[in-house]
Order: structure tokens, then C-alpha cells, then sequence
């Protein structure tokens, strides 16, 4: 018998509360790992919680706060061996013309400045130990222009941004960092249209282009597998998980 893949390590997982992030620290706990699980959802929280036959540890709180990012790292103790910063909002379709300051403010405090923090604050032990990796999600929407509104198109690419040069600076210190780009999945994730032009010029191209729905699990199937040893040539990656909509 050979250990599972993520036996005596501790991952951190963020929006642990629903969706891919649940899905992942789900597969992760099956998989042998400690998971610290982080949403603003105590609620949700308690039920994956109670849901996980393995080891999981929560921490309830706004990620954009960077007291949460530091109770997280708290709750992990010596030892992160890995990071998925999962944890993300939408905007509400704005184009451009529309955007509200609040919604852009917020869309990067959540997707872009609060794993920024997370993965600032587990880097220097990784790198002590010469071992690591960290997985991001980011989109469809931060491969193409076509698939939200600007501020989450924007934070997307960001990520893609952040992914890359943080694999740039620590592979050679034996730090991974990677993203998958998902398609459409089905959680939780709100995505109001308030924008009458967004809806005009995207809606044709979400009743045509777009696959369908893939289930969270998919997603955390690729996730764990960038975590994981199975992928230790693999960094600066930023692998679409979505039906082959990135091949149209
Ligand atoms: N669902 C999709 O179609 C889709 C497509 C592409 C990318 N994504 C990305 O996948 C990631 C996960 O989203 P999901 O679809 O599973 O959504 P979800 O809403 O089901 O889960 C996200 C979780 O993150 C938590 N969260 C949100 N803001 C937080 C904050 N400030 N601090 C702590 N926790 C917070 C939420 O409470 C929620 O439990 C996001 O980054 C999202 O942008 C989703």
C-alpha cells in the first residue's frame, strides 16, 4: 500500500465553503491531508466540516481582512505544504462605462489583493523547507474578454499575472504556483446582469459558445492534481478546465 497523495501535509483551501472550494477540500481530506478550510461562511463552514470524514480545521472570516489571512496561517501551525486560493466573487456583468468604484474595489480585494496576502504569508516557510505549491482559480474570464463584466475580467487576468511571476521568482526555490482556468461550474457564485449592454452583446455568445455546466469536482480533480507530487514539473501554469471553451 502506498500513502495517499497529500498523507501528513497541510493545505490551506479558500471559499472552503461552497463550490470547487468545498469539492477540493473535500478530495484533499479523502486524499490524507490536514485541511484548513477558510470562508466568510460559518455556516457553511460547519457543514463541510461536518461533511469531511478526515482532518479539517475552520477559520470563518472576510479574506479581503488581513486578520483573517493571518488566522488562517495561524490555524495551520509550523507547516503549509500547500495553498489553494479558491476563494472568489463575481462582478455584475459592468462593462467599462459602468463600473461602479465599490465593485471594482471589492472584485480585487476579494479575488486578487486577499490571495496575494494568503500566498505572501505561507511563501517564506515554503521556501525554508524548499517545498511547496500553491493553485489559484481564475477563469475563462482571464484567458478571453468575453466572459464577465470588466472588473472580474480584469482580476482574472490579474491572477494569471500573479501566478506566472510568483513561479517565476520561487520554482527554483522549489515553490509550484499554477491556475486553472474553469468554465462554467455549478455552485453557488452570483452573477447578477446590471448592465442592459452587457446582456446585448454577451447573451448571444452565452447561448452558442459556452459548454456546459461541469460539476465542482471536476475542478478540484485538477486542482489537487497541481498540489499534488503528480505535477512537480509543472509551474507557472495556467490550465483551462472548461469543456475545451478556450479551444474556440
Ligand atoms: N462557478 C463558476 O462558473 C466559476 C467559473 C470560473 C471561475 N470561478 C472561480 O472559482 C472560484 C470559486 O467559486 P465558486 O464558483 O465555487 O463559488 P461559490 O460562491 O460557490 O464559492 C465561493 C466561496 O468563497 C467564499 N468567499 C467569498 N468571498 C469571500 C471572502 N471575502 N472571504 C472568504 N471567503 C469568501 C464564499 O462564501 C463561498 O463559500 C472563484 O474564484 C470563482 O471566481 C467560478
Amino acid at each position: 500500500m502506498t500513502d495517499p497523495r497529500f498523507h501528513d501535509q497541510t493545505v490551506i483551501v479558500t471559499g472552503a465553503g461552497s463550490g470547487i472550494g468545498r469539492a477540493t477540500a473535500q478530495r484533499l481530506a479523502a486524499e490524507g491531508a490536514t485541511v484548513v478550510a477558510v470562508d466568510v461562511s460559518a455556516e457553511r463552514l460547519r457543514q463541510v466540516a461536518a461533511e469531511i470524514s478526515g482532518r479539517v480545521v475552520t477559520v470563518d472570516g472576510d479574506l479581503s481582512d488581513q486578520l483573517t489571512v493571518d488566522r488562517a496561517v495561524a490555524a495551520a501551525g509550523d507547516r503549509v505544504d500547500g495553498l489553494a486560493n479558491i476563494a472568489g466573487i463575481m462582478d455584475g456583468f459592468e462593462p467599462t462605462a459602468e463600473i461602479a468604484d465599490e465593485t471594482w474595489d471589492r472584485v480585487f480585494a476579494v479575488n486578487v489583493t486577499a490571495m496575494m496576502r494568503l500566498t505572501r504569508a505561507v511563501l517564506p516557510g515554503m521556501i525554508a523547507r524548499g517545498r511547496g505549491a500553491i493553485v489559484n482559480v481564475s477563469s475563462e474570464a482571464g484567458l478571453r474578454g468575453s466572459a464577465a463584466g470588466t472588473p472580474y475580467t480584469v482580476s482574472k487576468h490579474a491572477v494569471n499575472g500573479f501566478t506566472r511571476s510568483t513561479a517565476f521568482f520561487y520554482t527554483p526555490k522549489g515553490v509550484r504556483c499554477n491556475a486553472v482556468a474553469p468554465g462554467p461550474v455549478a455552485t453557488n457564485i452570483e452573477a447578477p446582469f446590471r448592465s442592459a449592454w452587457a446582456q446585448e452583446r454577451l447573451g448571444p455568445l452565452m447561448q452558442t459558445n459556452i459548454p456546459a455546466l461541469a460539476q465542482p469536482d471536476a475542478l478540484a480533480a485538477a486542482i489537487t492534481w497541481l498540489l499534488s507530487d503528480d505535477a512537480s514539473d509543472v509551474s507557472g501554469a495556467i490550465l483551462p478546465v472548461d469543456g475545451g471553451w478556450a479551444a474556440v
